[in-house]
C-alpha cells in the first residue's frame, strides 16, 4: 500500500514530540536487542522506520540491516548511521535480493497493518527463504479486529502519562485526527488479523509460530509473535 509508505516520508504527526519520537524507539530498539541470538548475528529490521536507538541494537549484533521502503526516512537513517560500520541502511528490493540463509533475526514492527495481502505475502516468503535453519523471525504491533482507534488513543495517553509527554500527546492526537492519517486509516485502511488468522497465515509460510505474553512497544493491546523455520 504505497499510500502509507508516503504518509510515512512525509513530515507527519505520528509522534507527538521529539520526547515520544526518541521513547518510542527506545522501547523498540531495547525489545529488539532482547531478541538478538548472539553478538555476531545478521539481523534484519524490515520497513525500520527512524530506528533513533538502531546503535542500540547494533552493539548486540554483528551487523545490523536497517530496510526502508520511505527515501527520505532511509535517507536520514544512511546519514545517522554513516558513521556505525556494522549498520547499512538498504530499500526493501535490496534485502529481496539477499541469498538464501544469511539472518540470523528478521524483525518487522508495526508494519503488517500497512501491507496489503500480497505484500505480507511476499515478505514472508522471503523472509522464510532469508533465515538460516536456526534463525528467528519476530513479527510485531499486529492489529487485531474489533479494537477500535479509542484504545490507541488511550494507550498513546498512557504511554505520555508514563513517559512524560501527556500534554503533547493529547495535542497531538487533535492535530492527527484533522490530518491525511485519519483520512488513509478511513479510505486505505489498516490491515487486522486474529491471533489464530495470522498464526495460519504464518504456518502457510513455513513457520511455527508462537504468540508472545507481551508486544513489542507500549501498545500491549496488538500482538507480536515469534516464528521459526520449519
Ligand atoms: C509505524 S512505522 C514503523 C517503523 C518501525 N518499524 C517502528 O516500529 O517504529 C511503519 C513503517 O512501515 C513502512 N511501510 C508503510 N507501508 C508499507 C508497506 N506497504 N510495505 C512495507 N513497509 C511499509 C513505513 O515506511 C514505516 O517505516
Amino acid at each position: 500500500m504505497r499510500a502509507w509508505i508516503d504518509y510515512y516520508d512525509s513530515p507527519h504527526t505520528i509522534y507527538a514530540n521529539a520526547r515520544h519520537r526518541d521513547v518510542h524507539f527506545k522501547h523498540v530498539a531495547s525489545d529488539i536487542v532482547g531478541y538478538v541470538p548472539s553478538s555476531d548475528a545478521i539481523v534484519v529490521d524490515y520497513s525500520c522506520g527512524e530506528a533513533l536507538y538502531a546503535g542500540m541494537v547494533a552493539d548486540a549484533c554483528g551487523k545490523l540491516i536497517l530496510a526502508e521502503p520511505a527515501p527520505g526516512v532511509r535517507a536520514r537513517i544512511a546519514a545517522l548511521f554513516s558513521g556505525n560500520p556494522k549498520i547499512s541502511a538498504v530499500t526493501l528490493e535490496d534485502v529481496a535480493a539477499m541469498p538464501d540463509g544469511s539472518a540470523d533475526l528478521i524483525v518487522m514492527h508495526s508494519v503488517s497493518q500497512y501491507m496489503s495481502a500480497e505484500e505480507i505475502d511476499a515478505a514472508l516468503k522471503t523472509f522464510r527463504r532469508l533465515l538460516k535453519p536456526s534463525g528467528t523471525f519476530v513479527l510485531g504491533d499486529v492489529l487485531v479486529p474489533n479494537v477500535s482507534a479509542v484504545t490507541d488513543v488511550l494507550t498513546l495517553l498512557r504511554f505520555g502519562l508514563a513517559d512524560g509527554f501527556l500534554i503533547a500527546a493529547a495535542a497531538s492526537l487533535v492535530r492527527t485526527f484533522f490530518s491525511n492519517y485519519w483520512q488513509l486509516r478511513t479510505s486505505v485502511g489498516l490491515a487486522r488479523y486474529s491471533e489464530a488468522g495470522m498464526l495460519a497465515k504464518l504456518s502457510a509460510a513455513g513457520f511455527s509460530a508462537v504468540r508472545q505474553p507481551k508486544n513489542i512497544g507500549h501498545n500491549w493491546a496488538r500482538m507480536t509473535f515469534v516464528c521459526r523455520p520449519v
